[in-house]
């Protein structure tokens, strides 16, 4: 299955913003659509994952449930080294839990499933191939039509700015651009469910706003499922419905604070009060673990 929870709400949301583009100015006039859905997609039941190394065992997880909602954007925060990219793969189906179970759609992940689109921090883009031989990497591997797949990766690269790159070579673009290209390879198949482990954290702070800005708009077009790692709390509440904080090595939940300010969000929502108090909840979370604080600890 590789269409979009496309649901009535999100459709909606749609033809509201293509009907009154001024209302991007004012998104306390559109509900955030998260608030409307409550179809359990995504299920993390009791999952804990140890790596059996030769220096010994490394628990990297424990205890880790959390249900998520078709459509639903979520933030995962936590420290370095605290089991994010684990958590990642295990949904990827790309490594195994050691304990627990993880279901999407209800059915048991296995390995990887073919409704996933997955966005890692570098971008593992081919250098020998070109951006739009790049994209269509998945139609390749899939042995789908390329004359079917071909015009709608040319509309993809459009829709992310990068018209007239698409016979330029990945290191002849710039870091977002080779991003943007990771972006719509992941895209292309229209999988109902998006892992993006830090995807722009190797980002300039401009070029990163402007990403948060697209994810977003593609995210509310396509409704989509996201799981979203960041080091960054503003980046997190600014893009997810619930932010997951985990907690040092082995990661837990240590909370998971729900954002409910509307949507599409503008850049000026990072200004508001609301916005300051949740940024500061998961601040707090994290000075309680003994991090993020300028105090000096003798
Ligand atoms: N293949 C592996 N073998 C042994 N230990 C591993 C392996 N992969 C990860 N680990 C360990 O598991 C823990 C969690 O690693 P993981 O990469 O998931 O953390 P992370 O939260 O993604 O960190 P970062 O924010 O730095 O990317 C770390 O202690 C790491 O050293
Ligand atoms: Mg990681």
């Amino acid at each position: 299955m590789r269409t979009g929870f496309a649901n009535k709400d999100m459709l909606k949301q749609r033809d509201i913003e293509r009907d009154d583009n001024s209302k991007k100015n004012h998104p306390a006039l559109m509900p955030a659509p998260a608030a409307t859905q409550r179809q359990p997609f995504l299920e993390i039941k009791n999952v804990a994952k140890t790596y059996n190394s030769a220096r010994g065992d490394v628990a990297a997880l424990e205890d880790i449930n959390l249900t998520i909602q078709a459509s639903e954007f979520i933030g995962i925060l936590g420290p370095s080294g605290c089991g994010k990219t684990t958590l990642l793969r295990c949904l990827a189906g790309l490594d195994q839990p050691s304990a627990g179970e993880i279901s999407i759609g209800g059915k048991l992940v296995a390995g990887p499933p073919d409704n996933l689109g997955v966005v890692f921090q570098r971008d593992i883009l081919l250098d020998w191939r070109t951006v739009l031989q790049n994209v269509l990497l998945p139609v390749e591997v899939y042995r789908l039509k390329m004359s079917e797949w071909r015009p709608k990766a040319l509309q993809s690269l459009d829709l992310l700015g990068l018209a007239g790159f698409e016979h330029r070579y990945p290191w002849e673009l710039s870091g977002g651009m080779r991003q943007r290209v990771a972006i719509c390879r992941a895209l292309l198949l229209n999988p109902s469910l998006m892992l993006m482990d830090e995807p722009f954290g190797a980002l300039d702070a401009m070029t990163r706003d402007e990403l948060n800005l697209e994810l977003q708009r593609i995210w509310m077009a396509h409704s989509k499922t996201v799981v979203f790692v960041t080091h960054s709390i503003t980046e997190a509440v600014f893009l997810a419905d619930r932010v997951v904080v985990m907690s040092r090595s082995p990661g837990r939940i240590a909370d998971v604070i729900d954002v409910d300010l509307a949507r599409p969000r503008e850049l000026a929502v990072r200004e508001t009060g609301e916005f300051a108090r949740l940024s500061r909840k998961a601040r707090i979370l994290f000075e309680q673990m003994g991090l993020m604080s300028a105090s000096v600890r003798i």
